[in-house]
């Protein structure tokens, strides 16, 4: 028999989603969840994670499961095809984090360059610097472990991710290796799907900062309206030497240009070929490319580059929006959705665990091993 499809991917409920996390893994997901090329497909609500570093701010971690659960089903993700669940919920996942622990060394932690980048943007000094916040957390260190029981739990092949969860992959794969050899071979080796193009990878914000966060104040979010979208992008960092019309303009590093590679499709051209008829100059391209060029030779003004972006955004984004407003209005259907998934979920955790106790000599109790287990401590002493 073939090895199992099986695809396992979250996110942490600090927020609403955005259109980077669109982009670099909500869009890739339900494609792949329509392919129907995935025996099984699990997708987590981090809240367990998300408290690593927010273990003083339950409410936020709380009020946010509602809202990443209505952006995945706006979204598209379908109940029907992708088990949508609560990690927190998943006793298990705990349990395994716990015996996982015993293969994974600090040192090896430390080096985990997200891990790292994360302590530095949070302010988890550990030297005794004023304004320092009195060290980094144990549970957050130690994430990475528990990133690799929700994986492995799941017996995931496949984790849609992005770059910046490259070293929780490997760092998970470690840990199966060395668990398969040490014990037996329970577990299985997953890989990262990573989104397809530069700009899907990591979208900058709207200020053209390298990442969109909330605490930058650089986000689109999925649920913005029209008006919020438009003001948004009116306000886009583009090329700051581009400040005539008629001067060449970067399209390196400008963000509006950034958001196209990652939006815009050939049929876009024609379908709101519009935008780029104006009072005094008009345009008919028929591609990115030739957009690009004429951007590069001077003339293509950033209005212009901002009416097509916005109209290609809001093509993407209305849908999203109105099924948002659909499933806002019937709450007890989202729990609902994520009490099935969390029980759902939980019992394949728990076939995993109990398969992890056995390899580990830790199912004492387990039908069968009771009786094996007294007999042979009884010869012991007979
Ligand atoms: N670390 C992921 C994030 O930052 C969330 C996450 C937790 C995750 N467990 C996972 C992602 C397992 C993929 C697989 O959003």
């Amino acid at each position: 028999m073939a090895e199992k499809k099986i695809i396992l991917t979250g996110d942490r409920p600090t927020g609403r989603l955005h259109i980077g996390h669109y982009v670099g893994s909500l869009r890739r997901r339900v494609e792949l969840q329509n392919s129907g090329e995935y025996d099984k497909i699990f997708i987590m609500i981090a809240d367990a994670q998300a408290l690593t570093d927010n273990a003083d701010n339950p409410e936020k971690v709380r009020q946010n499961i509602i809202e990443v659960a209505l952006d995945y089903l706006s979204a598209g993700l379908d109940p029907e095809k992708s088990n949508l669940f609560i990690q927190s919920q998943i006793s298990e996942l705990t349990e395994l984090t716990f015996f996982y622990n015993n293969l994974v060394t600090v040192q090896r932690l430390q080096r985990n360059p997200t891990v790292k980048a994360e302590i530095q943007m949070r302010g988890f000094n550990d030297d005794a610097s004023a304004d320092n916040k009195a060290g980094i957390p144990v549970g957050f260190f130690c994430y990475p472990i528990s990133q690799a029981a929700d994986i492995t739990a799941f017996k995931a092949t496949t984790v849609p991710v992005g770059d910046d969860q490259l070293p929780m992959i490997e760092q998970t794969r470690e840990i199966v290796r060395r668990f398969n050899t040490t014990y037996a071979p329970v577990l299985v080796e997953p890989s990262a799907l990573l989104p397809e193009g530069e700009s899907c990878m990591r979208l900058p914000g709207t200020d053209g900062k390298a990442k969109m966060s909330k605490s930058l104040g650089n986000c689109i979010y999925l649920s913005d309206t029209s008006e919020t979208v438009r003001e948004k992008i009116r306000g886009m960092y583009t090329d700051p030497g581009h400040l005539q019309v008629s001067d060449p303009g970067k399209v390196e590093g400008n963000t509006v240009f950034t958001y196209l590679d990652a939006f815009c499709k050939p049929e876009h051209f024609e379908k709101f070929a519009s935008c780029f008829v104006g009072k005094k100059v008009s345009f008919s391209f028929a591609s990115l490319d030739e957009m690009k060029a004429q951007y590069r030779a001077g003339g293509l003004g950033d209005v212009m580059c901002k009416n097509f972006l916005y109209e290609i955004l809001e093509d993407t984004l209305a849908p999203i929006r109105e099924r948002r407003h659909k499933f806002e209005q019937d709450i007890p259907y989202v729990y609902e959705v994520l009490r099935k998934g969390s029980d759902a979920a939980r019992e394949v955790a728990a076939q995993t665990l109990a398969e992890v106790k056995r390899a580990m000599k830790i199912n004492y109790f387990e039908p069968g091993i009771l009786d094996e287990l007294i007999a042979e401590q009884s010869e012991k002493y007979r």
